[in-house]
């Protein structure tokens, strides 16, 4: 993605020439504490300065990932399996889609569409999910719907717009393969394969996923050297006078809550009332889960509708408070009006912020 930089964009990112003015532009007219941001961000996240948080924000301090473990010689076989299923087109009704055709490795798993093509050439309403954290985040989709991945998988596979296919088709199909049937009777001990198993294998092979490595991500883990002066002044706005870290935080940048942005279109063509659809709970529309953000740098465009083509608009966006759900003048259906959630509010971030905030969101 090209770096959405203007007056900064020409300096010497470790210079402390840089680092003196940076820190200028961030404390501008405003009164903020000067604070040597280095040194402040030299130890472990739990010694950073603390967040600022508005009242209801659920925070949970960052953290690197895990390590990577090595899956066992069965699991790895599981892994294998679902790995050829995901790129396979006879999941679907037409022969044609696969689960790579919305979720492609080279974009962390996302189609890079505002939103996905599906069977028929039809186009869904919401914006395709990087897989590489699903073994950490639940509930699944946009609106939660799914509780685990196993549950997860069948969906895309009925949906009428996505693969429209019928689960005992997609049974019959795989049990015609001989290199499924036998494949899967090594790991089930049965002859012929069940929906159930298929999921199963799914679940194995996403489970199996993480982010790259990245220079957040080894800052993270203690080398704070990773981050450039520009990118540690965006860390240190994402985690107080951005507000970002009321939503996005712990190891994966999602609190895995519902929030309402104002991007519902709430009464009009495109609406989408997100988790009020599973739940009908008032407070529920237009409410989406927080996404992570690691490796959100190849995942654009962004939000549950694909509304944001980069960094600087989804900063712009925050800056100016969130979007507003409009009260419709006729409105059809049984929604109650969305609430703008209340962790969101103008920011009056200057410019020289607004760019630090996107170079940081691109080391992530
Ligand atoms: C036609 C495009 C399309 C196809 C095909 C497709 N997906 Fe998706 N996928 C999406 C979209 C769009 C979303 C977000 C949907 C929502 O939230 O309602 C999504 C969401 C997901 C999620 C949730 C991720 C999260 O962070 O919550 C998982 C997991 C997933 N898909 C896996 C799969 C698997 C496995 C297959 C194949 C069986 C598949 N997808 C096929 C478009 C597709
Ligand atoms: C009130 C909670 C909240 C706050 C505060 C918040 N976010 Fe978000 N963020 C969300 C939710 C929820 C979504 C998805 C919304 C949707 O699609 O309707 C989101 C989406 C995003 C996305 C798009 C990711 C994707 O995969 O589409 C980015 C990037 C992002 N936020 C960055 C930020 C930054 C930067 C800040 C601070 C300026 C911030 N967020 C503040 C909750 C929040």
């Amino acid at each position: 993605m090209p770096r959405a930089l203007g007056v900064l964009g020409w300096l010497p990112h470790a210079s402390l020439a840089a680092s003196a003015l940076l820190f200028a532009a961030a404390v501008g007219a405003r009164a903020v504490e000067p604070v040597d941001l280095r040194a402040a961000y030299s130890g472990t996240p739990g010694s950073w300065p603390r967040p600022q948080l508005r009242p209801g924000a659920v925070f949970e301090e960052f953290a690197p990932l895990p390590p990577r473990t090595t899956p066992d010689a069965r699991e790895a076989k599981w892994i294998e399996l679902g790995a050829k299923l995901f790129d396979d087109p006879r999941l679907s009704a037409s022969g044609q889609i696969a689960c790579a055709s919305c979720h492609a490795a080279e974009l962390a798993f996302t189609d890079a569409l505002r939103t996905s093509f599906g069977h028929d050439r039809q186009r869904g309403r919401r914006n395709s999910q990087g897989l590489l954290v699903t073994r950490w985040m639940t509930p699944l989709f946009w609106d939660g719907r799914a509780a685990t991945l196993e549950e997860q998988a069948l969906h895309p596979i009925t949906d009428g717009k996505e693969m429209a296919a019928e689960l005992a088709d997609v049974e019959q199909r795989m049990n015609a393969v001989p290199e499924y049937r036998e494949a899967f009777a090594a790991l089930t001990g049965r002859s012929a394969i069940r929906r159930g198993d298929v999921a199963d294998a799914l679940a194995a092979f996403q489970r199996s996923l993480r982010p790259r490595g990245t220079r957040f991500s080894r800052f993270v883990a203690g080398d704070n050297r990773a981050l450039d002066d520009q990118q540690l002044l965006g860390l240190h706005l994402f985690r107080t006078k951005a507000g970002c870290a009321n939503c996005h935080n712990g190891m994966l940048l999602s609190d895995r809550r519902f929030h309402n942005l104002g991007l519902s279109f709430y009464g009009r063509a495109r609406e989408d009332l997100g988790r009020w659809e599973v739940t009908r709970l008032p407070e529920d529309v237009g409410r989406f889960r927080t996404p992570s953000l690691l490796n959100a740098g190849r995942t654009a465009p962004y939000m549950h509708n694909g509304l944001l083509r980069s960094f600087a608009n989804v900063v712009a966006f925050y800056n100016a408070g969130g979007g507003r759900d409009r009260r419709p003048s006729a409105l059809e259906g049984d929604a109650p009006q969305p609430t703008p959630d209340p962790l969101l509010a103008p920011l009056h971030l200057t410019r020289e912020e607004q760019e630090a905030l996107v170079a940081f969101l691109e080391t992530l």
